[in-house]
């Protein structure tokens, strides 16, 4: 941060019931984009290089402190939920002296650092709230000025009157200020309102009075400031930002089939002519080759794809890594270590879980491959099924280079099956089998002849 910054502490809200979630689950914890409210809050603080980070806790406290575990935060708890700035008032005693206080709500995710940054330079030496304006400014506080334009107070919309109300200015809940004049007017705060709440943007009105500057910045962007208070107030905000992350992909030379049916729930990389087709969820961290294409409805969570990969509709994969021009479903399962060497094939109800396929291998129908090896060139048949668990360990299944598995082969680990080893459709195999060695593990037919039917028996 630039020298001339006063030490910065932040402090997040998140004590607040959420009651129009109609939830049992805190709304701060309610995920947007794969990720709880209070964790974009947070992320975004981090990068301001706070001196703390103080949040405030009170509904649901307990889980709230779980979800946030292993995180360098100081928590305060706000036994009553008496409002945002008796919420302050909890944080703020264990604020360093000579700092600046920066307040962010934990229902208002997407605040973006960038404009965090302007604001605390401008917080100095008096408060500083950004604002908005808004064509729809229901449910926000709004901004109240004189004639000349010079702010007066915020006003809830509780306690609005109804030309107050029409005012689209709004308070985007973001204020900065020194701690110590901070501390000083929130001691002035009553509760003497609609809501018999103590409100931290009072603080401002106050400030007013007293003769103190308070600056306003306006935000432009209408997503940073969007405040989540019910569940459709949620989606709009997720459909919104996923919108928002389509056409970046897009822009960056993504094929995106239609920006209102795509998720990324994490952190998404593509190469040029990449093809997402529709209702795609990415989640975790997924990287996506040159020309690779997505095919509808597949689930994709931590995993690379190498350039020029096919993956057909209404596959899952999960902590896998896919080499080159290989072509996956429709309808795979591709589960936590499965690596894909370049041209392999991995076909419809085909799972597998710790597993490499090698160069070129194939498994393209109804197969299960567990902790197993296979060379390349190998073809797996229809409904291989590698016993891989004898119900207390498991073992690995090691297949060589050009072995073909015959269908409906069961393969009892541990076993190997060395290069060019053959095995007979519908074996079951438990020893290994040697080099271009055949192996039969089934009953031999017999045919009876002469044989009857129940019904063409005469007796
Ligand atoms: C608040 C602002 C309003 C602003 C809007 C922006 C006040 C009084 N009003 O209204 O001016 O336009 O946000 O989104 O500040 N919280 C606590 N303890 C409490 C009450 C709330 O920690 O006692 C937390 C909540 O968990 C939430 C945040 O403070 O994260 C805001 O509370 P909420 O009740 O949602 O305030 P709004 O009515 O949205
Ligand atoms: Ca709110």
């Amino acid at each position: 941060m630039a020298a001339s910054y006063k030490n910065l502490e932040i402090i997040i809200l998140a004590a607040g019931r959420g009651t129009r979630m109609r939830s049992s689950a805190p709304k701060v914890l309610h995920a947007l984009a794969g990720k709880p409210l209070l964790q974009h809050v947070i992320d975004t603080a981090q990068q301001l290089n706070p001196t703390q980070i103080h949040v405030v806790v009170g509904h649901g406290a307990g889980a709230v402190q779980k979800a946030l575990a292993n995180q360098d935060l100081i928590f305060h708890t706000q036994l009553e939920q008496l409002g945002t700035g008796d919420a302050v008032a909890c944080a703020l005693p264990a604020c360093r002296p000579n700092t600046v206080v920066l307040v962010l709500f934990g229902d208002v995710p997407l605040i973006a650092a960038s404009t965090l940054q302007a604001l605390i330079s401008g917080a100095q030496d008096h408060p500083i709230m950004l604002a908005a304006r808004l064509d729809d400014p229901r449910g926000y506080g709004r901004v109240l000025r004189d004639e000349e334009g010079h702010f007066l107070a915020v006003v809830e919309q509780a306690d609005a009157s109804e030309a107050q109300a029409s005012i689209n200015e709004v308070n985007t809940g973001v204020l900065a200020a020194p701690t110590e004049q901070l501390l000083a007017l929130l001691n002035r705060v009553e509760n003497d309102n609609a809501q018999q709440e103590y409100y931290l943007p009072d603080v401002l009105g106050l400030a007013q009075q007293d003769g103190t500057d308070v600056a306003i910045a306006i935000t432009k962007d209408p997503l940073e400031m969007y405040g989540v208070n019910d569940r459709l107030q949620l989606q709009t905000l997720e459909r919104a930002l996923q919108c928002r992350r389509a056409d970046a992909l897009m822009a960056a030379g993504v094929a995106v089939a239609d920006r209102q049916r795509i998720d990324i729930r994490g952190e998404l990389d593509c190469g040029v002519d990449v093809e997402i087709d529709i209702n795609v969820v990415f989640e975790g961290r997924v990287s996506l080759g040159d020309g690779v294409k997505i095919g509808a409805h597949c689930v994709l969570k931590d995993v690379v794809v190498a350039s020029g990969t096919d993956i057909q509709p209404f596959c899952h994969l999960e902590g896998a890594d896919v080499g080159e021009h290989c072509r996956i479903g429709p309808y795979a399962r591709i589960r936590p270590g499965s690596v894909l060497a370049e041209t392999a094939r991995v076909g419809n109800f085909v799972e597998t879980k710790n597993t490499f396929l090698g160069v070129g291998s194939k498994a393209n129908h109804l197969a299960y491959l567990g902790d197993t090896a296979v060379g390349a060139q190998s073809n797996i048949g229809a409904g291989t099924i590698t016993c891989n668990y004898d119900g207390v360990n498991k073992h690995p299944t090691i297949v060589g280079d050009s072995v073909f598995v015959g269908s409906n082969s069961t393969l009892v680990a541990p076993i190997n099956l060395s290069d060019g080893a053959f095995v007979a459709a519908g074996s079951v195999v438990t020893s290994n089998v040697p080099e271009k060695e055949l192996a039969v593990g089934r009953g031999r037919q017999r045919n009876i002849s002469g044989w009857l039917r129940p019904d063409e028996r005469k007796d």
